[in-house]
């Protein structure tokens, strides 16, 4: 069967193989872990997202082959529909829509609770990103484990379920930590950057009822400030209001959701942030990037303020879940929004180098995908 590759280490070496279609009794990954008996689920993959990782693990910043092998399949926002599963499955069956999380436990104690997400291993097995094949292929097998079932009624969205684990892990890890307040009760949030993450946690943080405003460059209107406004939040070009006039302006933020991708953006939100208010980082800022800022004035502030910074990445089941039900609401509330975000669909595996052009110049493309089958 047909899958998408790079070797990493060597820059824009993505291509299309043949790999062996996987059967329901194979061990995907048995140098990290094994499927128990009868807990294998074989899997259509049926569409698989693209992001700025992929982006960076084809130009060998990123990423690392399975051992025994120099190729990686990638793709880790999964879509598909199930077409086998093990005897002892008992909560999925044939024809159900899935999307199935990216991370495999190591061997630290977080690991070993279910939160692989939160591993205290340098070493961390992703799925078509570190040590692990991906989803961009026509199959997959894996433990119902990380198999997580997407409403027959979203499958419109169900690619954007891995993205959308992120955006509901990052509000959770703020909600959960700003309980060392006793009482918190945020009203305000800034969310930075209007790519996917930035879009998706636009909609979280409105479904939470606060008051949202979406950071980012280019003047609308234009399609993100569409849809950061339809999910009722206001978009903000940095360009027309800095981000100080603009707290000066609404007030400051008691929850700022960063997901520019832009290393100094991360440490302006500090100059912004509420008394008592959480900053959420996402960004995954490759190389190297100087930026000067008045360390004694933001530590003050932050001291005195008893503010709180939160980094996250990635997401397990249960965050799996939170998105797909965040997705859900999201539906409900401001039906036909999130569909927006997919705006550039790929027609086949074979369209690979077509995929990675959309990814790496189009300015336009919010949400770049393949329609695998
Ligand atoms: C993925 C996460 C992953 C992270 C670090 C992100 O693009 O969405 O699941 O943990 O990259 O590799
Ligand atoms: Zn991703």
């Amino acid at each position: 069967m047909k899958a998408v590759a790079v070797l990493p280490g060597n820059p824009n070496s993505v291509h299309l193989r043949d790999i062996p279609q996987p059967q329901l009794a194979d061990q995907p990954h048995p140098h990290v872990c094994r499927i128990p008996e009868g807990r294998a689920v074989l899997v259509k993959v049926l569409q698989v997202g693209v992001d700025a990782t992929d982006r960076e693990i084809n130009e060998a910043l990123y990423g690392n082959a399975p051992p025994g092998g120099n190729h990686l399949v990638i793709g880790h926002e999964s879509f598909g529909q199930v077409i086998e599963v093990g005897s002892k499955v008992t909560e999925l069956k044939v024809g159900d829509y899935v999307s199935c999380t990216v991370r495999r436990p190591g061997g630290s104690l977080f690991d070993v609770i279910g939160r692989n997400d939160i591993t205290s291993e340098e070493t961390y097995y992703e799925r078509g990103i570190n040590l692990c094949h991906g989803y961009m292929t026509e199959y997959f097998v894996d433990d119902a484990e990380y198999m997580v079932k997407v409403p027959v009624q979203l499958k419109h969205l169900g690619v954007l379920s891995e993205p959308a684990s992120v955006c509901a892990k990052a509000i959770e890890q703020a909600y959960l930590a700003q309980q060392r307040l006793q009482v918190w009760n945020p009203k305000r949030a800034f969310v930075m950057g209007s790519g996917q993450i930035g879009l998706l946690a636009t909609m979280m943080l409105r479904l939470r009822g606060l008051e949202v405003y979406t950071l980012a460059t280019k003047p609308g209107p234009h399609r993100k400030s569409e849809i950061a406004e339809a999910y009722g939040a206001t978009y903000v070009s940095m360009k027309q209001t800095t981000l100080h006039d603009l707290a000066k302006k609404v007030g400051r933020p008691d929850i700022i959701f960063e997901a520019t991708g832009n290393a100094e953006a991360c440490f302006r939100a500090m100059e912004v942030l509420n008394l008592n208010g959480a900053l959420v980082w996402t960004s995954i800022t490759g190389g190297s990037h100087k930026i000067e800022i008045d360390a004694a004035k933001i530590n003050l502030e932050w001291v005195l303020g008893n503010k709180l910074l939160v980094s996250s990445v990635n997401g397990n089941r249960h965050h799996f879940e939170l998105g797909i039900q965040a997705l859900s609401h999201g539906e409900m509330m401001y039906p036909g929004v999130t569909k927006r975000i997919l705006t550039h669909p790929v027609p086949g595996l074979d369209n690979y180098q077509e995929m990675m052009r959309l990814l790496v110049e189009d300015k336009e493309a919010l949400k770049v995908f393949v329609n695998v089958a």
